[in-house]
């Protein structure tokens, strides 16, 4: 299936950031007011820098997004956060699913996909981490896993709505190790596959990210991989520099 997916980079700051970052982002802002990528560049601080860092996006030079939310619109759940409370605070994204949250917070694809659903609910477009982990990559099901992932983790989509998917390798998130650009090409493909055969024609729209260890030395290559729709990034986001030179490959 041919693709129309936008291109995304997204960076993921996890427990980072205080009111001190925000200069950075000023930075990031300005030189994209030069730069003008033809790529779509998203932010997603802590839950507490999201309303300021939304307010220094440049009139939408950069978008912000959430790094999780309720399933809830609204209710007793002491210290979680809901998808219309991330778009108030001026979301257009939020990332589900994430590998750190799959595994420290025992979230299953049936959290996912309601977490997804409701992000949808309030307007946001959901970020969809799937990825295998190390054993599951030597035991060559990487492919079987994801899939399992994206039945499982995925909502239907009702007209006008889209979302996200970044394939993220559980054993390439923080480590410095990147699959082959081999194996890459095989999972966006096979993702790609997979959203023709579930998604139909909306699944052309969604873009497929990557995410894992990527850096400005190996960006560019990755970036140019059929497929690969832009990329989620962990540490090179918190380093202005790095994060430019990303978009820049991009
Ligand atoms: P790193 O880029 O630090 O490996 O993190 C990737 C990630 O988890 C993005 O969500």
């Amino acid at each position: 299936m041919a693709s129309s997916a936008p291109k995304l980079i997204a960076g993921n700051w996890k427990m980072n950031g205080v009111k001190a970052d925000l200069a950075e982002v000023e930075t990031l802002v300005q030189a994209l007011g030069n730069l003008a990528p033809d790529c779509i560049v998203a932010v997603c601080p802590p839950a507490t820098l999201l309303q300021q860092v939304s307010a220094k996006s440049g009139k939408g030079t950069i978008k912000t997004g959430g790094q999780d939310c309720h399933v809830a619109e609204k209710g007793a759940f002491t210290g979680d956060i809901g998808a219309a409370m991330l778009r108030d605070a001026g979301a257009s994204y939020v990332i589900v699913g994430h590998s750190e949250r799959r595994t420290l917070h025992a979230e299953t694809d049936g959290m996912v996909k309601a977490k997804a659903r409701a992000a949808l609910d309030a307007r946001l477009t959901p970020i969809i981490c799937v990825g295998e982990t190390q054993r599951e990559r030597e035991n060559g099901v990487a492919v079987t896993v994801v899939e399992q992932q994206l039945n499982g983790s995925t909502p239907a989509l009702k007209a006008g709505e889209t979302m996200v998917i970044a394939y993220e390798p559980v054993w390439a998130i923080g480590t410095g190790l990147v699959p082959s650009l081999e194996d890459i090409a095989e999972m966006h493909g096979a993702i790609r596959d997979w959203l023709g055969r579930h998604v139909g024609e909306a699944g052309a729209q969604v873009s497929i990210l990557y995410g894992g260890s990527m850096k400005p030395d190996n960006a560019r290559a990755i970036l140019a991989i059929d497929d690969v729709d832009g990329g989620l990034i962990g540490g090179a986001s918190l380093k202005v520099e790095e994060f430019l030179s990303i978009i820049r490959a991009a």
